[in-house]
């Protein structure tokens, strides 16, 4: 099997490698079929995904693929918002360009996207056919890759994650025991709710997915909801440090930032088709905390 995983850099690129390099993740060992992968790993430096000359040009030299993961984006949520044009390029041009490409050569692609796509007026767990309302550029953006994915390849897989940390680069939880053990206190906004999500976790039921021919939508985030101030609280007592800890609603948050991107109130997913096809194998948020924290000082970059 032949794979090309985009985004190598980012953190579900660098959790994708460790999977298939041990042919294991921390909830379990990945199938079989991975154990004779022939993987390329690309990034910005190596593929822009927004140039579909170079794409096609890559799947010409180095293809066919049987399956490509297309980890790359532009994630920053209120950078997207500050130049959408260039978010769409990225987000929705370069997942289109990932899937034609994949199509020309009758494999199969997992295109990432995001619980973003939602507006935020729920209060029950979303399913993957709840309506798409993305309240800002970033969720806009992604919702265009996932349509134009879907109509460009035959073989496609939507993945919606959610609050995602990797070991390797930015994320929240990072963002937090930085703020935490500099300033002594936190802020964060606690009516906001979401899925707190492990890379790895998410690595290992996306190439679980991936060994199917299930094509379609699935929502994959760790299991249980919480708000951002919940999820800094748990990660601040976990690593045993003392700091002050406000609350801020969204409204106070917007006054202090006023640039930053409107985000969904609710957007908390059910990993339904999961449920309904392979099983949701996906721990409770907590839990994967736990893990991440405990490995956190030997993987971190
Ligand atoms: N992070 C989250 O909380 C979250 C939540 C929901 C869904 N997702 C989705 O999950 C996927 C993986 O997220 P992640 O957190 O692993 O992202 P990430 O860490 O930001 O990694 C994304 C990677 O894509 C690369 N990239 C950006 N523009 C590119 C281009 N034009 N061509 C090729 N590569 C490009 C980036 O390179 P540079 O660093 O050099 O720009 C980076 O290495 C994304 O589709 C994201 O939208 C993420």
């Amino acid at each position: 099997m032949k794979i090309l995983i985009t985004g190598e850099r980012g953190q579900l690129g660098n959790e994708l490698r460790r999977c298939l390099e041990t042919m294991g993740a921390e909830i379990g060992p990945i199938p079989d079929v991975y154990s004779d992968a022939e993987v390329d790993y690309v990034d910005y430096h190596t593929l822009d995904i927004s140039d579909a000359d170079a794409v096609n040009a890559w799947y010409t030299e180095h293809g066919p693929y049987d399956l490509t993961i297309n980890c790359a984006a532009i994630t920053n949520v209120d950078g997207c918002e500050q130049d959408e044009a260039a978010a769409l390029h990225v987000n929705a041009i370069g997942a289109e360009n990932m899937a034609r490409a994949a199509q020309a050569c009758d494999g199969k692609i997992v295109c990432l996207s995001t619980d973003y796509v939602f507006p935020g007026v729920s209060s029950v767990p979303l399913v993957e056919d709840d309506p798409i309302a993305p309240i800002s550029a970033y969720g806009r953006t992604k919702w265009e890759g996932e349509v134009l994915t879907s109509a460009a390849c035959d073989k496609s897989f939507i993945v919606r994650t959610a609050w995602l940390y990797g070991y390797v680069g930015k994320n929240f939880v990072k963002t937090m025991l930085h703020l935490a053990r500099e300033n002594g206190k936190i802020s964060v906004v606690n009516d906001q709710l979401g899925n707190p999500t492990s890379a790895n976790d998410l690595a290992y039921e996306i190439l679980k997915i991936a060994a199917t021919s299930n094509y379609g939508t699935y929502h994959c985030t760790n299991n249980g909801t919480c708000s951002w101030f919940d999820f800094a609280c748990a990660i601040v007592d976990a690593a045993g440090i003392d700091c002050e800890k406000e609350g801020l609603s969204s409204a106070e948050y917007k006054e202090r930032f006023p640039q930053s991107a409107d985000r969904p109130a609710y957007s908390s997913l059910e990993n339904a088709h999961l449920a309904a096809t392979i099983g949701d194998e996906m721990r409770p948020w907590q839990e994967a905390l736990a893990t991440y924290m405990q490995r956190l000082p030997e993987l971190d970059d």
